[in-house]
């Protein structure tokens, strides 16, 4: 098996408040992320394939279209948007790197084609805060 990540960006707004607390426990929890007028990130996301090498072509997939299949099926979806109100798979959950990494793997894997497997995502916040996720 060889593993195969390619990397791409966006940049969107959020902000981390559930509704279920009040404003105090919000900024108790949360802090300036709980900020009622939103703040971004600039966003990385890793996405690691898993596959078997094709001896016709050397590579386990065409890097270029798994490239626009996560452009295509998740970074339109997400870029210079905001997480919380513009994008349809994170309506109604709190908006953490966590649960956002949980939901770019629910949809990308929609999308990868049958000869090779989603493996890992990492989804960075900022240089210093990732968070990775195996499915
Ligand atoms: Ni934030």
């Amino acid at each position: 098996m060889v593993y195969l990540t390619r990397i791409e960006h966006f940049n969107a707004a959020h902000k981390l408040y559930n509704p279920d607390l009040t404003l105090e426990e919000n900024i108790d929890i949360y802090g300036i992320c709980a900020n009622s007028n939103w703040h971004g990130h600039n966003y990385t996301l890793h996405v690691t394939f898993k596959g078997t090498v094709n001896p016709q072509t050397g590579f386990i997939y065409d890097v270029k279209k798994l490239s626009q299949i996560i452009v295509k099926n998740i970074i339109e979806k997400l870029d210079h948007k905001n997480l919380n109100l513009d994008v349809p798979f994170m309506q109604d959950k709190l908006c953490s790197t966590e649960n956002l990494v949980i939901e770019i793997w629910h949809e990308l894997i929609k999308y990868i084609p049958p000869e090779i497997s989603l493996y890992r995502l990492k989804l960075y916040e900022t240089d210093t805060i990732y968070v990775t996720y195996y499915g």
